[in-house]
């Protein structure tokens, strides 16, 4: 229940190991992000140079394009140890603060989904940010003092999907905040090819850019695909992996030309079908759909207004006519403004 509410993408089991085996362990080895991986490569070589924790880091992005990763890469290449939490795991401020007395000079400390951290723990955070240094309460009642000790310098990496959600004075404590964008066609393709290579499958150039240019832009969907094609391939084909192969199996587990899954073609067809076109409000279509409102926000969304199929008004979500066409629907006349 939590894992999948953490990570919607990634639902199964199979699936969440494989990404760790699939993930770049280098900068160099991590496709596209230019301008995040050339930003990191300075500040890491010169806090190296340094021989001093590099600045705390903020990834803001939609979930799958490289966060946690990244994270990886960071304590990687810093040759540091990597700690991993998250927002929803530090209930207590206790739970970070036994996390931060184990940390180690020039530690990394990763916390996922940063901006569900509650308001008690995030102020603990705030200092250890800034001076390295925690206060911690001991006894109960009149007898309680506080204690203040000094921590090792280390370096916090927060990973959020939802910017707007992270608190000032908490965005503002990160030297660094970077904001991962969807890939392009060209840049999966790349990371297909290299997940092709890792797993051991044989796939044809244009195998690999059908599979990329139905992954919505993100890493882990392509990584994912590549997984289905392999199973499909491998039942009903024989051999590599040609485009026509990739084309059926890529049907058959119901990703269509434009990469919309089972569930981007149910909130296009509550829309369109049950509410005429829209709009429609965020809990009225997760409802409908069976899903969380964060993981239509989240996932489904975004990818659908790129795509230009919806879009968002102060009354709700709407369809577009693409969305009707799309779905083989005649779109309904409608004021212009709402397409
Ligand atoms: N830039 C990249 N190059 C290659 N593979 C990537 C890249 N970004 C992500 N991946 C792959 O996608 C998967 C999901 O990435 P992850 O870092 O878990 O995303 P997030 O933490 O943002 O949800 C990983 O298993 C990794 O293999
Ligand atoms: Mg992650």
């Amino acid at each position: 229940m939590r894992e999948e509410f953490v990570d919607p993408i990634a639902r199964d089991d199979a699936d969440v190991r494989a990404d760790s085996e699939l993930r770049p362990r280098k900068l160099a080895d991590f496709v596209g992000q230019g301008e995040l991986k050339q930003h990191l490569s300075i500040v890491l070589e010169a806090a190296r140079q340094r021989n001093e924790a590099a600045d705390h880091l903020l990834l803001a992005g939609p979930p799958g394009l490289g966060k946690t990763t990244m994270a990886t890469i960071v304590a990687n290449e810093m040759g540091a140890k990597l700690h991993v939490t998250s927002g929803p795991a530090l209930e207590r401020a206790g739970d970070l603060a036994a996390i931060l007395t184990k940390l180690e000079d020039r530690d990394v400390l990763f916390i996922d989904e940063v901006h569900r951290l509650s308001r008690v723990v995030e102020e603990i955070l705030y200092p250890a940010m800034e001076d390295f240094q925690i206060d911690i309460v001991v006894g109960k009642g009149p007898a309680a003092s506080s204690i203040r000790l000094t921590l090792p310098k280390f370096t916090l990496i927060g990973a959020t999907t939802r910017t707007g959600m992270i608190t000032g004075p908490l965005r503002d404590r990160f030297g660094l905040v970077s904001r991962l964008e969807y890939y392009e066609p060209d840049e999966l393709r790349q990371i297909v090819q290299r997940a092709a290579t890792i797993l051991g499958i044989t796939i044809e150039a244009d195998a690999a850019r059908e599979i990329a240019s139905r992954s919505r832009g993100t890493p882990r969907i392509a990584n994912r695909l590549l997984r289905r094609v392999r199973d499909y391939a491998q039942v009903r084909a024989c051999g590599a992996v040609s485009v026509d192969v990739a084309d059926e199996a890529l049907r058959t587990f119901g990703v269509d030309r434009l990469g919309l899954d089972k569930v981007d073609r149910a909130v296009l067809q509550v829309i369109c079908e049950r509410f005429a076109g829209g709009p429609v409000g965020l809990s009225t279509l997760a409802i409908a759909v069976s899903e969380q409102t964060e993981t239509i926000e989240d996932v489904y969304e975004p990818f659908l207004i790129r795509e230009g199929f919806l879009a968002r008004t102060p009354r709700g979500r709407v369809a577009t006519a693409a969305a009707f066409t799309h779905l083989g629907l005649t779109p309904p006349e409608r004021s212009p403004e709402l397409f």
